[in-house]
């Protein structure tokens, strides 16, 4: 059984904005999906769909078969913004999400072993205020870590930071979702990106999103940002772009 399903997910909000169409996705356990698509397309609404914060008003989402209709531990999403309370130092914003779970069972990493495998050792009791842009998302990934959650979301996680930034953010995500064997959908515009990241890149057309079609990517790991270079990845990239050209053509209606 597939760790998660959206079955034929449609959304349309209460004034009237249909953002997505009979949107379908399949995900196993330990699988990496990259979701692209036009500005505007329902990714975002996809996401919180698949994270139980939003109910889509056609279709369903199941998790290892059951009907997700709340937030659950077993789904983590992190956003650009990071999110986090700026009363609260570094450790307790990663810790946040084992307070929240106190009274339930959970299986969750020690928050200073996590800390230090996102390269943030020493920097425990800091406050949010006096870390980079590209410091706070790796708190963020951190805390959306600390539960275990066989299903990590991203939607557009390092869209604000610089290139470089960027690079070395992907590299980790890359390594602890190995490392964890989650499986990951990540939203993102960055096609090099979904690619670097993904087993399969899905491509949405413009809104109402539908899925246009998707592109295996079978580059070896670890990934490298070297392999960018390389032409395998050029035609994977070339792939996809002919995906999104496709979907811009697809009628609305
Ligand atoms: N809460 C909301 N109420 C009404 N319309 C919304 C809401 N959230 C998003 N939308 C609209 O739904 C469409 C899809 O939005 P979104 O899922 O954020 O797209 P994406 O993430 O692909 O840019 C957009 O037209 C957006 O303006
Ligand atoms: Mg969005």
């Amino acid at each position: 059984m597939a760790l998660l399903t959206a079955d034929r997910i449609s959304h349309t909000y209460p004034n009237g904005v249909e953002a997505l169409r009979g949107f379908s996705l399949r995900v196993q356990a330990g699988e990496r999906v990259a979701v692209v698509g036009p500005s505007g397309c329902g990714k975002s609404t996809l996401l919180r769909a698949l994270a139980g914060l939003l109910q889509p008003t056609e279709g369903q989402v199941l998790l290892k078969g059951s009907p997700v209709t709340e937030p659950t531990a077993a789904i983590s999403l992190m956003f650009q913004d990071p999110a986090l309370l700026p009363w609260r130092t570094v450790l307790q914003n990663v810790a946040l999400p084992l307070e929240l779970l106190a009274h339930r069972q959970h299986d969750g990493l020690e928050p200073r072993m996590l800390l230090k495998q996102v390269g943030l050792e020493g920097f425990e009791h800091i406050y949010p205020r006096a870390l980079s842009g590209g410091m706070a998302q790796r708190v963020a990934l951190a805390r959306a870590l600390i539960t275990r959650p066989p299903l990590l979301l991203l939607d557009e996680p390092f869209g604000a930071l610089d290139a470089l930034t960027r690079e070395g953010l992907t590299a980790l995500v890359d390594q602890l979702v190995e490392q964890f064997g989650a499986a990951l959908v990540i939203v993102t515009h960055s096609l090099a990106e979904a690619i670097f990241l993904a087993d399969r890149v899905v491509v949405s057309s413009a809104r109402p999103g539908r899925v246009v079609g998707e592109v295996r990517v079978a580059l070896p790991r670890p990934r490298t940002w070297a392999m960018e270079s390389e032409p395998a990845f050029g035609v994977l990239l070339a792939q996809v772009r002919a995906l999104l050209a496709e979907g811009t053509l697809m009628p609305p209606n």
